[in-house]
């Protein structure tokens, strides 16, 4: 898989997300924020949103759900129009189950780990997974300093993977701009979120291609 760059809307403008992603025309993926006030301290939006934004772009949505009880809720956003789903593990009670189930609703299923998680325990399972999210910052907000603790474990990560022969995708999210982006490339994610850093841009689509150019260089 090559690397792929998306964008998080939650640093964009809620009121107007409709031209908000239309700024970013060169993102892989849109990538969606999901918070419940319980899972993180803060609150975002739920699948009524989700569903009128993904009529809004052909640009597919990349769900990353920071809410209790995954089981329940993460298959009704496939049913909203996201092509990629995450749950948090740490929020799931049978990550298994629920990853078969999203795949079964048409999504692809993808697992977070917050910082503090290991990776370790769920080798056996990465071939459930189509992605799994790494969180180089604690979840909750945007616009937080990287987590370079995180690195041995995108590289840990990545060995699981090429050990597995799985396609598994190995997503960051937190932190990630051009200071921070080929640290997390060379440790071998290759799906990178970006948000503060591309919508405080003066021109948001430049800097999706510059994250991109960056990335890339960093894996020749
Ligand atoms: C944080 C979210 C991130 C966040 C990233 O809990 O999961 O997706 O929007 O924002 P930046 O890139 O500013 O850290
Ligand atoms: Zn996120």
């Amino acid at each position: 898989m090559g690397i792929q760059i998306t964008p998080s809307i939650l640093n964009a403008d809620f009121a107007a997300l409709g031209a908000e992603v239309a700024r970013i025309p060169s993102a892989d993926w849109i990538h969606v924020d999901v918070m419940d006030n319980h899972f993180v301290p803060n609150l975002t939006f739920g699948p009524t949103m989700v569903e009128a934004l993904a009529r809004s772009t052909d640009i597919p949505l990349d769900a990353h759900l920071m809410i209790a009880d995954a089981d329940r809720h993460a298959p009704t956003y496939v049913e909203a129009g996201c092509a990629s789903v995450t749950f948090h593990v740490e929020a799931a009670a049978a990550p298994v189950r629920l990853a078969r189930e999203i795949r079964a609703a048409g999504g692809r299923a993808s697992m977070a780990l917050k910082p503090a998680t290991p990776v370790e325990p769920y080798e056996d399972m990465l071939g459930e997974l189509d992605m799994l999210l790494l969180m180089t910052v604690e979840p909750g907000f945007g616009g937080q300093k990287f987590l370079d603790l995180v690195l041995p474990k995108i590289r840990r990560a990545r060995a699981l993977m090429d050990k597995h022969g799985v396609e598994t995708w190995l997503q960051v999210d937190g932190g990630v701009s051009l200071e921070t982006i080929e640290r997390c490339a060379e440790a071998g994610a290759d799906t990178f979120v970006a948000g503060s850093a591309v919508f405080s841009a003066d021109d948001p689509d430049a800097m999706v291609n510059a994250l991109r150019a960056k990335a890339s260089d960093s894996r020749d």
